[in-house]
């Protein structure tokens, strides 16, 4: 096996970060073990579940595709990048009163998509955020109770 490692300058969280790790190495593993930010999850390391989800440039990611080489040079948020203060962020706060949440595998990643989609819509349908949230699914909250959590964190206006 190569034992090859390239350095990676990127930013996380408003953080600046240099270090070195085999270029294939998922961003994944990079967050989890490299920098010990433990809020993306592993659920299905395929693509399919989205409880991995970060933002990689303003975008949507499941950060189990994306070998690390592909994030340098990167501007990244993960879950623990969303609440600047110790207090929850709005949307966090909604999840919380909207029942939202259950075992939280998903919670992270449905909150950095909710996070995405009040960027591009203020006030989504229903089924914007039906769309929006296509790519993370749970097992536990049977969906309802998240998407009213994404209707009330619109009405805080939060994307604003
Ligand atoms: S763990 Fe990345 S999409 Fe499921
Ligand atoms: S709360 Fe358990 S998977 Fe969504």
């Amino acid at each position: 096996m190569s034992d090859l490692v390239t350095q990676i300058h990127f930013t996380v969280n408003g953080e600046s970060k240099v270090l070195k790790a085999p270029p294939m190495k998922r961003l994944l593993d990079v967050l989890r073990e490299d920098l010990h930010l433990t809020g993306a999850k592993e659920g299905c390391g395929e693509g399919e579940c989205g409880s991995c989800s970060i933002l990689m440039n303003g975008d949507l990611v499941n950060s189990c595709l994306i070998p690390i080489l592909q994030a340098n040079e990167a501007q990244i948020t993960t879950i623990e990048g969303v609440a600047i203060t110790e207090q929850l962020h709005p949307i966090q706060q909604c999840f919380l009163e909207n029942g939202g949440a259950q075992c939280g595998i998903c919670t992270p990643g449905m909150i950095l998509a909710t996070h995405h989609l009040l960027k591009k819509y203020k006030n989504p349908s229903l089924l914007q955020i039906q769309e929006g949230l296509s790519g993370n699914l749970c097992r536990c909250t049977g969906y309802i109770r998240i998407f009213n959590a994404v209707q009330a964190a619109a009405l805080t206006g939060v994307a604003e």
